[in-house]
C-alpha cells in the first residue's frame, strides 16, 4: 500500500510518501517568515502552503520513485490547526483523491503526533504512555491500541511550547522560542532561578501561564522597561526550561508510578528539547520501560507521521468521504475512542 501524507495545519507545509511501512520520503518546508512577526500570520501561512504545496509533491513523488497513478490512499490533516492553512492542504489532497479515483483519509494532526514514535526503528509498545507537548497542546495519554486513547490530562492554559514561545518574545528572542531557550540554556545555570510549578486539581493537568507571568514580573523587578543583558540570558533560559521540563516530568512519572504501562514516548515540538529528552530516558530507565522519543524531524510538524496515521486508519478500512471538512478546534475530530479517565 502506497500512503501519501500531506501535512499543513500550521507553518510548515509537509509531503511524505510511506510504502508497505517504509518511509520513502518526508519533505518539509517551513515558513521562516513568520519570525518577522513575532508569530504565525494565518493569512500569510495558507498563502504560503498554495505556493508549495505542488511542488513538494512533486518533489516527494521523484524521490520515492512513484509515479502518482500508483499511490492508493491520500492522507491529510483535517485538524486541528489553522482553518486556512487546514483547508489548503486538506483541499489539495480530497482534489487529488477524487481525481485518481483514490481512497481518502482524514488524519486527526494531535493523534499523528501520537504515533510519530512508530517512525523509529525503535517502536512503542502498547499501551504506552504518551506526553504531547506542542505548540498548540499538551497532552498526557495512555495509548492502548491504534485506535483506543485515553486522556489523563491535559494544559488549563497555555500549551508548552507556547510557554516556550511566549518566554522567547519576553527574553527579546525569536519565534520560534523553543529551539532558541534551549540554546541559551545549554550555558546557564537551571537551578539560579526558581521559576514556580503549578499545582492542579487534576494531578495530570498542566498549566504554564502562572510560570509565564513570573517570567514577566522578574524581568520587570530586575530590568523594568530596559530588554534583558545577553550576559544574564543562558541562567534565565535554564531555569525556565528546568522549570517546564519538571512539570512535565513531573507528571509523567505520577501517572507510570500509578499505569502499568510498556513504553513511555514523547512526541510534538517541544519533544525536540535535549533537557526533555534527557529526564525522560532516565525516567523510563527508573521503571524498567522503553522510552521513545521521534528523531527532531518528526517531533516538529511533519508529513511522515500523517501518512504513518493515515495507513493505520487505512489499514482499519476507516476512509472519509471528500465531504469531510476541517476543523481547526480538537473536540470535534476524536476520530479514535478517546476516553477520560
Ligand atoms: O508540533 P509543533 O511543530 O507544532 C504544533 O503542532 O504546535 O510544535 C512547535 C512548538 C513551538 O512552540 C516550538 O517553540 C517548540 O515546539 N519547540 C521546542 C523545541 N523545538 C521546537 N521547544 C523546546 N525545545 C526545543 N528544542
Ligand atoms: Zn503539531
Amino acid at each position: 500500500m502506497n500512503v501519501l501524507g500531506i501535512e499543513s495545519s500550521c507553518d510548515e507545509t509537509s509531503v511524505a510518501v510511506i510504502s508497505n511501512g517504509k518511509l520513502l520520503s518526508n519533505l518539509i518546508a517551513s515558513q521562516h517568515f513568520h519570525k518577522l512577526y513575532g508569530g504565525v500570520v494565518p493569512e500569510l501561512s495558507s498563502r504560503a502552503h498554495l505556493q508549495i504545496i505542488m511542488p513538494l509533491l512533486k518533489q516527494a513523488l521523484t524521490e520515492s520513485k512513484l509515479e502518482l497513478n500508483e499511490v492508493d490512499v491520500v492522507a491529510a490533516t483535517a485538524g486541528p490547526g489553522l482553518i486556512g492553512a487546514l483547508l489548503v492542504g486538506l483541499s489539495f489532497a480530497k482534489g487529488l483523491a477524487f481525481s485518481l479515483n483514490k481512497k481518502f483519509v482524514a488524519v486527526n494532526h494531535i493523534e499523528g503526533h501520537i504515533f510519530s514514535g512508530f517512525l523509529m526503528e525503535e517502536k512503542p509498545e502498547f499501551p504506552y504512555l504518551c506526553l504531547v507537548v506542542s505548540g498548540g497542546h499538551t497532552l498526557l495519554l495512555i495509548v492502548k491500541s491504534e485506535t483506543e486513547i485515553i486522556k489523563l490530562g491535559t494544559t488549563v492554559d497555555d500549551a508548552a511550547g507556547e510557554a516556550f514561545d511566549k518566554a522567547a518574545k519576553l527574553m527579546g528572542l525569536e519565534y520560534p522560542g523553543g529551539p532558541l531557550i534551549q540554546k541559551y540554556a545549554r550555558l546557564g545555570n537551571p537551578e539560579r532561578f526558581p521559576f514556580p510549578i503549578a499545582k492542579l486539581k487534576n494531578p495530570y493537568d498542566f498549566s504554564f501561564s502562572g510560570l509565564k507571568t513570573a517570567l514577566l514580573r522578574f524581568k520587570q523587578k530586575e530590568y523594568g522597561n530596559s530588554k534583558i543583558p545577553e550576559a544574564d540570558l543562558p541562567d534565565i533560559a535554564a531555569s525556565f526550561q528546568n522549570a517546564i521540563v519538571k512539570a512535565l516530568i513531573l507528571k509523567a512519572e505520577k501517572a507510570l508510578s500509578e499505569f502499568k504501562v510498556n513504553s513511555l514516548s514523547i512526541v510534538g515540538g517541544v519533544a525536540a528539547n535535549e533537557r526533555l529528552k534527557n529526564e525522560a530516558l532516565t525516567l523510563a530507565s527508573k521503571f524498567g520501560i522503553k522510552a521513545v522519543i521521534p528523531l527532531p524531524e518528526y517531533c516538529g510538524d511533519n508529513a511522515a507521521m500523517i501518512a504513518y496515521r493515515g495507513m493505520l486508519l487505512a489499514k482499519n478500512n476507516m476512509f472519509n468521504s471528500f465531504e469531510f471538512n476541517a476543523y481547526p478546534s480538537l473536540k470535534k475530530i476524536n476520530f479514535s475512542n478517546w476516553k477520560s479517565i
